[in-house]
């Protein structure tokens, strides 16, 4: 694997509208990201990705573009875009935007065009074709519920395809033209000075044609389009045209949202010449998840989170650097998924953090998640605001399943869990927004905050600081980014630890991921010394047969 720059970085997701609203209308902007900005950088991040601030009508929040070139006033202004970067690069930081093009919102002008003249220019820009008896080419279901074929307005005969919500048509990439507007809006968002992109949804932009049904997997006759996207071959073409024609060429840094990508063509994304930089492992995330909604989702263990990272680190081995996370604005939060209900305290949000952050590949954290930040609760559904959870509530109501029992899956699953305003002060709004916050703010903010965790030693806050300090130390930072991983004690139960392995140095990740305390030993290298580089209790006990854990603790030793 060849050496890069990131490598050694730490990378921050923030979610704009949730993260600090600088002008009271209880939207987060730019000026109060840009307010932030030495909070980030004390912190320990440096690379930053912002969730769309792009024009749009939100209605997924943002990921539906009507506009790639200019900012929604909601967030700011190209004047406030310009700032942000230039104070990010004062400070030694990388601004990444979202890149959303499989899919642009129903209200771009390519959009509007397109259903002014289907058969013309802008028709082929999507997936436009005829109803027949009433019904779309083929029945694959959508993303965000129903099928993916939606009536053309203005042309009951035609309709258009979308993956996701029906305001999120799909951009055709067959046709040379989209791809052309796609690297001339990248290359115009690189040549102004930024880092690079996160790639959302990229899997979605080959489809398999033609068009065919596949077996329905639900009472609705539908089929998921995933069982479309494992027939779609040749994604590969289309992501080298556009890492040869924009990123290569500016040295832009690029993290892909990857689901459904073959172990095998791992090189081809991730490799010295890959199609991106990074890629997410989203393999703890999608766990125990059905093909069915929530309902039939199961949940994941600390065993079961433990073996998902070590087959991931198993499988990326040297091969190129994955990008690590526990949580995003998709997921619950990190805490409330994989440490068991009614456990999540500061010992065992800091044992998370630990074995995590340090496996090999780079360390991403989603915004709040410093502070410990758990999930949202949730009372009815008209508090909701996430389409996927409304979708898949109606889904579950609708198959006669008790509403307590869709809420609560919402509650476990839904996206505004990682969504609220983020935990600034124990005051009013919890110190988010001076008016009133387009979602609710989590109750737990009197004592889930920045200010009190800032000037509390032993909070969840100054423990990601020890982290990320710990991660680029140069005195570790070798061994920490580029040593082998190595699991430890790998089949234990309520175990997680690995060694990380460099050329001159060896460390040990070990954490009790349990509540009780139980005695784990330790590998026998050197002469048995070690150094503790950090440890989210006071003291660390040893006995003959090795390391007498406290519940949820968790260290990491230079082992001499
Ligand atoms: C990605 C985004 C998600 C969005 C979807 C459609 O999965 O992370 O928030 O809804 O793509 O753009």
């Amino acid at each position: 694997m060849k050496r890069q720059w990131w490598h050694g970085k730490c990378a921050y997701q923030i979610y704009p509208k949730s993260f600090c609203d600088s002008n009271g209308d209880g939207i987060g902007d730019l000026q109060g990201i840009i307010s932030r900005l030495d909070y980030l950088k004390d912190l320990g991040a440096d690379i930053l990705w912002l969730s769309p601030i792009f024009v749009s009508p939100l209605a997924d929040e943002g990921y539906d573009i009507a506009d790639y070139y200019n900012i929604d006033p909601r967030f700011g202004t190209m004047d406030d875009m310009d700032e942000l970067i230039a104070e990010a690069k004062k400070r030694d930081m990388y601004i990444l935007m979202d890149l959303v093009v499989n899919h642009c919102s129903d209200e771009h002008e390519w959009f509007r065009r397109a259903c002014e003249d289907p058969d013309g220019k802008y028709g082929r820009y999507f997936y436009i074709e005829d109803f027949k008896d009433g019904k779309g080419p083929c029945n694959w279901r959508s993303y965000f519920g129903g099928s993916v074929w939606e009536p053309l307005p203005g042309h009951p005969d035609k309709c258009y395809l979308h993956a996701f919500h029906k305001k999120q048509p799909d951009l055709n990439w067959e046709n040379p033209k989209v791809r052309e507007e796609v690297c001339q809006i990248i290359n115009w968002w690189l040549d102004k000075g930024l880092a690079g992109f996160r790639i959302d949804a990229i899997m979605n932009i080959k489809k398999a044609l033609p068009y065919r049904d596949y077996p329905a997997d639900r009472g609705d006759g539908l089929s998921s389009i995933v069982n479309m996207l494992h027939d779609a071959k040749g994604v590969g073409t289309f992501l080298t045209e556009m890492r040869d024609r924009t990123f290569a060429p500016h040295g832009a840094f690029t993290v892909g949202e990857v689901f459904d990508a073959d172990p095998e063509e791992l090189p081809a994304f991730i490799g010295d010449d890959g199609y991106f930089s990074s890629m997410f492992d989203f393999a703890p995330a999608i766990f125990g998840h059905s093909g069915q909604g929530w309902m039939l989702h199961s949940g994941i263990t600390p065993d079961d989170y433990r073996n998902c990272v070590f087959d991931t680190q198993a499988r990326v081995k040297d091969i190129g650097f994955i990008s690590n996370i526990i949580e995003n604005h998709d997921e619950p939060r990190g805490v409330s998924r994989y440490i068991p209900e009614g456990e999540a305290c500061p010992a065992s949000k800091k044992l998370l953090a630990t074995v995590y952050f340090l496996t090999k590949g780079l360390p991403w954290i989603y915004q709040g998640q410093e502070l410990g930040m758990e999930n949202l609760p949730v009372s009815c559904i008209e508090e909701v605001d996430d389409i996927a959870s409304i979708d898949n509530y109606k889904v579950a109501v609708a198959s006669g399943i008790p509403k307590e029992d869709a809420l609560r899956a919402i509650s476990i699953h839904g996206r505004d869990n990682a969504r609220s305003p983020f935990q600034w002060t124990g005051g009013k709004n919890a110190g988010f927004t001076t008016g009133t916050p387009w979602l609710r703010v989590n109750p737990n903010y009197v004592s889930i905050n920045r200010e009190d965790e800032a000037a509390d030693e032993d909070s969840v806050l100054n423990y990601y600081r020890r982290l990320t300090r710990l991660r680029k130390d140069p005195a570790y930072a070798e061994t920490l980014v580029y040593g082998d991983f190595v699991p430890w004690l790998q089949d234990r139960p309520g175990v997680m630890a690995y060694l990380r392995r460099g050329e001159d140095k060896t460390i040990l990740v070990m954490g009790n991921f349990q509540k009780e305390p139980q005695v784990i030993p330790l590998p026998e290298t050197g002469d048995g010394s070690y150094t503790v580089l950090l440890n989210n209790y006071p003291d660390l006990k040893k006995v003959p047969e090795g390391l007498a854990m406290e519940g949820y603790q968790a260290v990491v030793l230079h082992l001499r």
